[in-house]
């Protein structure tokens, strides 16, 4: 299996949608009941959830008549939020083709079809034209990508000049080699973390100029710790990101928190300037 295939398969689920409208209606949610904060626990697949995504709308600062791109968009949490909150337009852009395809469900749901598109396609060969965004943006996808130069490369290339571009992302710490299998690798041939210097260096290789960066971990594990890990351990987990994940959460889960708290990854909000 190739990079790309691997990746895929880490994420990859059948009958996606239906198994999420599933475990909402069992959430108690009403099939006319659906709401983004409905969705949150299991749409938006990065630490800190719907909570994070608001934050980077905040840092962001994407405006109504904007076009944004999300990079690894996922089943589109972060893209819906995005559109609801500003208005702006947002295309997400996946190597995983169900993701793509639920995010289209779910935006329909919602009724944010008009404001969101969906593009299966490889962050590192984008499908999209010189300077047409507005924005960009990433949440948790960076791991998965070794050539960080090449995928900055990309966003700098489709964004428009003085286009923004928001990260929120997690990277190695400085605590060694990270505990396997978490949520975005089973082992070390997908996760490609990089420390925060070399992250900042590759944004700036690129040729974008880096307006502020944040650490979050703390507020990561802590996070970590009081949702997911308890919700794991109790009989019936409530809805959570195990519907996207499946079972091995339960192993996944804890070792996100194990790598926060021994500092073996950290996980910052970023956001930088195309020059
Ligand atoms: C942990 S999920 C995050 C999804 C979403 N950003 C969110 O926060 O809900 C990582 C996503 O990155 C996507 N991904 C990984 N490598 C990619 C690549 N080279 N091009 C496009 N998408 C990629 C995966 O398919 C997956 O949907």
């Amino acid at each position: 299996m190739n990079t790309m295939d691997t990746v895929v398969a880490q994420y990859h689920r059948e009958n996606l949608t239906a198994g999420i409208l599933d475990a909402l209606k069992r959430a108690g949610c009403r099939e006319n009941g659906i709401t983004i904060d409905a969705l949150a626990p299991v749409d938006e697949f990065h630490i800190r959830g719907a909570e994070a995504t608001l934050e980077m709308i905040e840092l962001a600062g994407f405006q109504p008549e904007h076009h944004v791109m999300d990079v690894g968009s996922g089943i589109g949490g972060p893209s819906r939020q995005l559109a609801q909150a500003t208005g702006c337009r947002v295309t997400g852009l996946d190597l995983t083709e169900a993701y793509c395809q639920t995010a289209r469900e779910l935006a329909a749901i919602l009724e944010l079809q008009d404001l969101t598109d969906y593009r299966q396609g490889d962050a590192l060969a984008m499908p999209f034209e010189n300077e047409v965004f507005d924005g960009a943006w990433t949440q948790h996808v960076t791991m998965n990508i070794e050539n960080k130069e090449a995928l900055l490369m990309e966003c700098h290339r489709v964004l428009k000049p003085a286009g923004r571009l928001a990260m929120y992302e997690i990277i190695a710490g400085s605590g060694g080699p990270i505990h396997f299998p978490v949520p975005w690798a089973n082992d070390a041939t997908i996760s490609h973390l990089i420390e925060r210097d070399s992250f900042e260096a590759a944004l700036g290789a690129a040729g974008f100029r880096v307006e502020s960066t944040r650490d979050v971990s703390e507020a990561s594990a802590r996070w970590f710790a009081d949702t997911i890990v308890t919700n794991q351990a109790a009989a019936v987990p409530t809805l959570g990101l195990h519907v996207l994940v499946g079972s091995d959460m339960k192993e996944k889960g804890p070792n996100v928190l194990k790598n926060l708290e021994e500092d073996r990854i950290r996980v910052i909000q970023l956001v930088a300037t195309k020059v």
